[in-house]
Parts: structure tokens; sequence; C-alpha cells
């Protein structure tokens, strides 16, 4: 059943209701550096969060989500902790009360097209969906920047998880046949074009559990921080690993702890091959911004260490297809999915062999997604 026939069964007449849809996120390129400072390279892909909802009279939410065929619900005066996925909701109304954003209880249904725990954002898709709803609610249309930190905020602070403001801002702001240049640092934005016509982006998610994801993901900041103490002795002037140049690594890394030392090498590095990636995407060099794909895949599993097993054989494999110019692991790591920039006429050998290889090698059933890169959310 769709959003509308679920609404009907679950909430009878949809006079007042609304629609919005709520994209998941990749990354192409700039991985881990968000929280460093640095520059990231997301799209939105058309696999979608859907919502649709009409108010209430009262200050209750209530939302039957399909996927997990659940109905759960809570008062705006009474935000607590369930443990479950209207958490991320609770959070953007807790986020958005302290915004002083008048909030107006709803009711309605959620899909979700975006797989759960495979490092596509789905978590960021609800967010930023959620604040999309109750802000046209309360007419107080907010910019796109503005509802991606406030549900970074909602991530960090209600559910708990210390993300950085990639997925959310992928979410709220990215366009149609455009990536997202952000640079971290001010939130300034750039749309660099990205509708391939020779080419195809293939999404794979490996399928494997991310347990790992949350405690080293926690981890590598604190790493990244520790980098960052040492280098501040020697070089006062920086604010963040952003500022440290290849050079001044080189001459002041030495006396870095060596795990951490290689920690800071890839977030180096990854700074200045994101931005000349997107220099060349924007020259349509996409053989050159393959081979960064493959370069930061490298750093991410021999110096970042957040690749898997998983990851590294869906990468090598799909290095060896006719066709392939670059494939790295995209998001948080230890699990989830990967990219793979392919020409067109090997996309079908890759959709077909992969799956059957992959059972083969490690038993797992993986899926692909040929991906365009959709619109941020809205309301529709
Ligand atoms: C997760 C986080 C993002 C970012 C990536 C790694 O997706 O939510 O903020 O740090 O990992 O690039």
């Amino acid at each position: 059943m769709n959003t509308d026939e679920l609404f009907h069964q679950h909430f009878g007449a949809d006079d007042e209701a609304f629609s919005l849809r709520s994209p998941g996120r990749v990354n192409l390129i700039g991985e881990h550096i968000d929280y460093n400072d640095g520059f990231v390279l997301p799209i939105a892909v058309p696999l979608e969060v859907h919502l649709k909802v009409r108010p209430r009279a009262d200050r209750r939410v209530e939302l039957y989500a399909a996927e997990f065929d659940e109905r759960l619900s809570f008062s705006l005066d009474n935000l607590r902790h369930q443990n479950t996925w209207i958490d991320y909701v609770q959070g953007v109304a807790r986020e958005l009360a302290g915004a002083s954003v008048p909030l107006h209880g709803f009711e309605g249904v959620v899909t979700s097209g975006v797989p759960v725990a495979s490092g596509l954002s789905s978590s960021a898709a609800i967010e930023v969906a959620a604040a999309l709803a109750f802000t046209h609610l309360a007419q107080q249309p907010m910019a796109a920047v503005d509802i991606a930190k406030l549900c970074q905020k909602a991530e960090n602070n209600f559910v708990g998880v210390n993300c950085g403001i990639m997925d959310q801002m992928a979410v709220a702001a990215c366009r149609a046949d455009h990536a997202l240049l952000l640079d971290c640092r001010d939130f300034s934005t750039r749309q660099v074009p990205f509708r391939l016509k020779n080419h195809a982006l293939i999404v794979t998610d490996s399928a494997a559990p991310r347990t790992l994801a949350g405690s080293a993901y926690n981890e590598r900041r604190a790493q990244c921080e520790a980098g960052l103490a040492y280098l501040q002795t020697k070089l006062p002037h920086i604010v963040s690993l952003r500022d440290v140049t290849p050079a001044e690594l080189t001459e002041h890394g030495t006396g870095l702890d060596p795990v951490v030392r290689k920690r800071v090498q890839h977030v180096v590095d990854e700074i200045a091959r994101t931005i000349y990636a997107c220099e060349e995407l924007e020259k349509e060099n996409l053989a050159v911004f393959g081979q960064c794909m493959n370069a930061s895949h490298e750093s991410l599993a021999q110096l970042y260490e957040v690749s898997s097993p998983e990851l590294d054989w869906l990468t090598d494999w799909a290095r060896q297809q006719p066709g392939v110019l670059g494939s790295r692991l995209t998001g948080a790591g230890f699990g989830g999915c990967t990219v793979t920039l392919i020409e067109n006429s090997g996309v079908d050998a890759f959709l077909a062999g992969l799956p059957p290889a992959y059972k083969a090698a490690l038993n797992r059933d993986a899926r692909c997604w040929v991906c365009t890169a959709v619109d941020g959310a809205q309301v529709l």
C-alpha cells in the first residue's frame, strides 16, 4: 500500500492532510571530515521517506510507520525517550521548541524507502521530514541550513549520536542533478552539476551489520581531537585539522601517537582530495574523479580503519568490472554501502554479477541501486 492508502486506512479522510518527501543520501567523496571542518560532496538519492500528516487539535503527535507496522505517539508537553524511531521526531520537536517555534500536534503515516541501518541516512531523512512537518504547521518555514543544524542537534542531544552535519545537510539542501559541495566550517554550499550522461552511480548495500559504527565513530572523533590538541602545541594558529597542510603534518606529525597520526593523515589528505576531486568533476573529468574515489577508500581502509571485509570485497570486485572508474565505501563505514562510478555500458553486467558473486564469497545478500541525484526534502 502506498502512503495515501495507508493514511486512509489508519486515519480516514485526508481533507487537511499534506505530504512531504525526504530522501536518503550517499556521499561521493569527503569521508569523516565533516567534523574536522572539511568539505563533503553528497547527493540525495531516490530512496525516500514519505510522510502524510494532518494537524490535530491537541498537542499529540501520532504516527504509523509502515515499515515497522507500528503506531506510536507522544505529547509535545512530555518528551520522553521511547528508544525507537519516534525519538527522531521527538528530538526535532525538542530542538524546535528550544528555538521558540510554536509546535502543533499532528497525525499520519510515514513510509520509508531508505533502508534502515545501511548508512544511507534514514535517520536524517526522518528528522528533516519531521522538522518540515512542524515548521509547515507553524507557518514558519526555515532555511535548509537551519533545518539541518537543528536536526543535527536533535540527533546529538536527544538520540545521542555524535554525528557531524553532512547527513542532515544533504537531506535538506541537495538539488536534483547536482552534488552538494558543503564547507563544514562555515556551512557555505555550492551546487556542483552531477548529471551523468554516459555513466551511472551504483549504490551497493553490503548488508553487513554496523555493530561498531557508534563506538568506533566516537573513538575516531576523539582521536582527531587528540591529534588537533597536539598539533596546536606546534601550530598555535590552527583551529581544526582543516588548517593543517600536508607539509605541516610531515614536519610536525612525528610526535603524534602512531594511530592518531594515521587518522590525522587521512583527514588532511581527504580534505585536499575532496577539493581536487570536485574540481575534476566540474571539468567532467570523471576518470580522475574515479581515481580519487579509489584513493579515498584506500585511505579509509588503511589509515582511518573504518572499512570492513565486506566493503573491501565489494570495492575490489567493482574495480575489476568493465567500465568501472572508481568505487569506495560511503558514510561512516563498518558496513553500510559502497558507491561505484561506472560507464553505462557496464551497468547491466555489474547488477547481474554482483549479488551472486558476493553471496558466494561472503554469504550475504547485497542490494544495488542505480542512483541519480534528486532534490532534498520538501513539502509537496
Ligand atoms: C556519518 C555521520 C556524518 C559523517 C559520516 C562520515 O554518516 O553521520 O556526519 O561524519 O558518517 O563521513
